[in-house]
């Protein structure tokens, strides 16, 4: 399913009869369309006339993110020589390599391809071609598990296959290796969101999540029993309009010092969000398949964390449940009492999300009393329509994890911005007949259902990342071509590693 890509690893080559023999030959060049010595050694002594030639016909300006093909000329075990502009050297200075990979990959997509990480001054240290390895493996992934006919014009991006070329090609062959767990874990969250809900119900989100088991992760899962022993009334009350049973998943992935107070993530995990009683309007509801966004973060990044044996306590956490209208649902005016003790009066029955978050959080807090804590989920319209889609909102009662966070998202490009939580907020959802609403009217909706959360976490520090304009209908770039996108899987790892890791 997972499209093929193989990535191997080899040294610079000086002449045009290296491994691999036919397929493409990728080269790069800055604005001034330079070849570096690699590969002005495999073309010979005509390749920058060759190469300049071709640009100025093509009007290929060598710029950041362009491409330029052309026959490989006779005497080079290629086919084809696709040279890849990397632009000007203030471009050069700042290369974001996962895009670099994915834009290369996007160019030779389901063809064999030497690819010369070589430039005039360039050097290419190991970690900067795994990223380059981690963005052409996200870049081919595609979700086609349901398309029974292959259309003939189909960029083929099976059997895709890349040999990076650099000097430091041992260490760098370490760093793929890391680089395909990553992606294999982004890869996992992007499938959890793509497949339709009526494969993914709870259950079997439940099933899926457990499969972490192998890599040596310990997993609970909690049924419909459990949870109303404990108390789970705010999650249950959410879960009883649909014929599928509810799931809480617990994944504790312990690479620390055994008693060591974990790291807690925490997702929202909506198999399907029809609103509920308040139903939400026809057009677009196929998308509330992907509100389980924050839950398949959560598991990719277990997944990651496992995978490479993370030497730290992770406890992640998700609720999975389905929000559905029918006789038996929860209703507005309905007052539940949720596990912390505290009473909800349901305004809006599709303010869903933080009932199921309010839940899980308490489970989390009690059980496992976290060092720091951070949910994920696809909240509220209300933050897309302040952030648009390319960067998540972030709340904190903690300004060194928002801090932590923040530098997290620069450094793997999903990137958070800060919102504020401020008590006006808090104000909002007081109620008339319980200790809350679960609404807090039109405005400043992401923030009111910010602080609705907050009233759950105790004194743990905290952050609430609302990932509804990132997680799903992502918008494409050179990483990513699926509908969700696997958001938050790279930035929890980078976390993790960044902070929460002995080194
Ligand atoms: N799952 C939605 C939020 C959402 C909207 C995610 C669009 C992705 C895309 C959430 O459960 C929801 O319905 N929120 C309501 C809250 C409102 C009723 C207070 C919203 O945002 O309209
Ligand atoms: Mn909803
Ligand atoms: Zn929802």
């Amino acid at each position: 399913m997972a499209d093929g890509i193989e990535i191997g690893f080899g040294p610079l080559e000086k002449s045009g009869q290296g491994p691999g023999g036919s397929g493409d030959l990728v080269v790069f060049v800055g604005d001034d369309l330079a070849l570096g010595s690699s590969a002005r050694d495999i073309l010979g002594g005509s390749g920058a006339d060759l190469v300049a030639r071709a640009a100025a016909s093509e009007k290929f300006k060598g710029r950041s993110l362009s491409a330029l093909s052309l026959p490989a000329p006779a005497g080079v075990a290629a086919d084809r020589l696709v040279v890849v502009g990397l632009g000007s050297d203030k471009d050069r200075a700042k290369i974001d390599w996962p895009a670099l990979g994915g834009f290369t990959a996007g160019k030779v997509s389901g063809r064999t391809a030497r690819v010369a990480l070589d430039w005039p001054g360039a050097v290419v240290s190991a970690r900067e071609a795994g990223d380059f390895a981690l963005g052409a493996r996200l870049r081919v992934y595609s979700f086609d598990r349901y398309k029974t006919k292959k259309k003939p014009d189909a960029e083929d991006k099976a059997g895709t296959s890349l040999t990076l070329l650099l000097t430091d090609h041992e260490a760098a062959s370490r760093e793929g290796e890391g680089a395909r767990t990553l992606a294999d874990s982004v890869i996992l969250a992007r499938n959890l969101v793509n497949e339709p809900p009526n494969v993914l119900f709870p259950e079997e989100f439940a099933k899926r999540a457990s499969e972490l088991g192998k890599l040596g992760v310990e997993i609970e899962v909690l049924e419909p029993a459990r949870m109303r022993e404990i108390g789970m009334g705010a999650l249950l009350a959410v879960a009883q309009g649909s014929v599928r049973e509810p799931r809480v998943v617990i994944m504790r992935w312990n690479g620390g010092p055994a008693g060591e107070a974990p790291v807690a993530l925490i997702g929202k995990g909506v198999i399907f969000d029809s609103g509920g009683i308040s139903i939400k309007p026809g057009g677009g509801m196929e998308d509330m398949k992907g509100d389980m966004g924050g839950a398949a973060a959560v598991v990719g990044a277990l997944h990651a964390l496992a995978s490479r044996k993370a030497r730290c306590n992770v406890v992640g956490a998700i609720g999975i449940v389905e929000n559905m209208p029918d006789g038996g649902a929860y209703r507005p005016s309905d007052i539940v009492t949720s596990m912390s003790g505290q009473t909800i009066e349901v305004i809006n029955t599709d303010a869903e999300g933080r009932l199921v978050l309010a839940d899980v959080i308490t489970h989390v807090v009690r059980s496992f009393k976290p060092k720091a804590m951070v949910d994920l989920a696809t909240l509220t319209g209300a933050i897309i329509v302040a952030l648009g889609q390319d960067i998540a909102g972030m709340f904190s009662n903690d300004d060194t994890l928002a801090g932590n966070i923040h530098a997290a998202g620069e450094a793997t490009g999903e990137k958070v911005w800060r919102m504020p939580l401020i008590p006006a907020y808090d104000k909002a959802i007081d109620s008339k007949f319980a200790d809350m609403k679960n609404t807090g009217g039109r405005h400043g909706g992401a923030a009111t259902a910010a602080s609705f959360i907050k009233r759950y976490v105790e004194e743990v520090p905290w952050a609430h990342l609302d990932i509804a304009g990132v997680a799903m209908s992502s918008n494409a770039s050179e990483i990513n071509r699926s509908w969700g996108a696997g958001w938050g899987v790279r930035l929890l790892d980078r976390l993790v590693r960044d902070h929460y890791e002995a080194k």
